[in-house]
């Protein structure tokens, strides 16, 4: 059967400013939380930085050509806070300023639409040594960081992202510690981090309005699709609790102005709830314009007393990716509709690709099972568009092997392949199959629409 896109999809790729730009010390950038936590020993794999990264920031030209080759329409990209106030506040660095512009005219010369990200993880390290996130001043910074770039950029850039995944930047920032600023175990932390990330969201959203006209503005939610490890009703409610964890505490709030019930009420109990302002949710539920989803996998929960909060995720029995994630491609479908159901917004798939052990063999790589994965998810995001459900674009993660994180450079999730010695980027074949899906709007598939990929299939 042929999957045939609507004709104004927005097809994309996918990156953020500190895993691919490199030149930190560069035309005045400021260091980031990130810059910190990647040189204190023992935080990334291999203690590696994104001091070089892909050198993007020098090689963006070539970049873009290459996007242009792909033939997207679309790049989500982020930009770097500390870049344009080094230190988070006062002091703006044109410079800084200067090389997004040039970005960005560069790809509309190449008629690729720019969607920037204003904040995907990076802080200025001068605000954490304020308190951070957890300083309700950073929001008032963030908002003139973000009217900053509005009034710099929004005369070309109709549409924007506040933030990446607050999730991410709270609990794996606050709770796990697998992500700067590193604390671990400091949930109540964690909840004031995601409570002031959310009012920053919703300040942006609401300057956007005044400065840009025709701008259109989301949030790129992580959305985990989370099932109980059974049907025993200890493990449905862990279950539930874990959604309304990972899901429901970052879109209730923007959708209906409030945080989910139930587990308010536990984290009331326990007494973690973060101070909330009179005009607090007024402010995080300011009308949006879509949802950014960034989909990858699904989590398993299980009930279990002994561990902290009272759960623990298991592993399921669908092939994993190189991360270690599960393979459900039918979570886009139900990501989709999730977050429609917290409000019906229209929706961009911000991220969606997978990690695998690419190999360079002869100056190629066959990445078989990206090519695979990215189809099966494109199937089942189509049955949603079929079923009437406004999703208007799709980004993969991401355009090249890049700086993954705490796993440094040893998980590859590009489409080119970057060879990390000489900085050559080397299209690997679901480059060149991408590249036809998008101008045929659509490809040809007759196997049958599987949930999760079970483990005995071959690649
Ligand atoms: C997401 C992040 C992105 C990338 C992918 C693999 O959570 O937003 O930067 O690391 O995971």
């Amino acid at each position: 059967m042929r999957y045939e896109f609507p004709k104004d999809f927005l097809w994309g790729v996918a990156t953020s400013a500190y895993q691919i730009e490199g030149a930190v010390d560069e035309d005045g950038r400021g260091k980031s939380i990130w810059d910190v936590f990647s040189h204190t020993p023992g935080k990334i794999h291999n203690d590696e930085n994104g001091d070089v990264a892909c050198d993007h920031y020098h090689r963006y030209k070539e970049d873009v050509e290459s996007m242009a080759e792909l033939g997207v329409k679309a790049y989500r990209f982020s930009i770097s806070w500390c870049r344009i106030f080094p230190d988070g506040k006062k002091n703006l660095n044109e410079k800084g300023l200067d090389f997004y512009s040039k970005l960005v005219d560069e790809l509309l010369k190449h008629e690729i639409e720019p969607f920037p990200t204003l904040y995907h993880w990076d802080l200025p390290q001068a605000l954490q040594e304020n308190g951070g996130w957890e300083n309700r001043e950073t929001v008032n910074w963030f908002e003139k960081y973000s009217y900053t770039v509005f009034k710099r950029l929004g005369d070309r850039v109709k549409n924007w992202i506040t933030l990446n995944e607050p999730f991410c930047s709270s609990f794996l920032g606050y709770v796990t510690g697998e992500h700067a600023p590193g604390y671990r175990n400091e949930v109540k932390r964690a909840l004031s981090v995601a409570h002031n990330l959310l009012l920053a969201h919703g300040k942006s959203v609401k300057i956007l309005r005044e400065e840009v006209r025709g701008g259109r503005i989301g949030i790129a939610n992580a959305v985990n699709i989370v099932s109980p490890a059974s049907e025993n009703e200890d493990d449905i409610r862990s279950a539930r609790m874990v959604d309304e964890i990972l899901n429901g505490w970052y879109h209730e709030p923007i959708a209906s102005g409030k945080y989910p019930d139930e587990l308010s009420k536990m984290y009331e109990f326990v007494g973690y709830m973060p101070e909330i302002g009179e005009e607090d949710m007024k402010i995080i539920s300011e009308p949006m314009d879509f949802w950014g989803v960034n989909y990858y996998s699904r989590v398993l929960v299980k009930s279990n007393p002994e561990k902290f909060g009272g759960f623990e995720w298991v592993g399921g029995d669908l092939e994993k990716t190189d991360m270690g994630w599960e393979v459900y491609p039918k979570g886009i479908y139900e990501a989709i509709v999730k977050v429609r159901n917290y409000k019906e917004l229209p929706v961009y798939i911000t991220e969606n690709g997978m990690a695998d052990r690419d190999e360079l063999v002869d100056g190629r790589v066959e990445d078989r099972r990206r090519i695979r994965y990215i189809k099966d998810h494109l199937r089942w995001l189509h049955k949603a568009i079929k079923e009437g459900h406004d999703v208007r674009g799709y980004f993969v993660w991401t355009l090249m092997d890049n700086f993954e994180w705490a796993h440094g450079y040893s998980k590859r999730f590009g489409l080119l392949y970057t060879d990390y010695r000489t900085l050559e980027r080397i299209p690997k074949s679901s480059f060149n199959w991408y590249k036809e899906v998008i101008s045929e709007n659509g490809f040809e598939d007759d196997e049958e629409l599987m949930d999760g990929w079970k483990i005995e299939n071959p690649n």
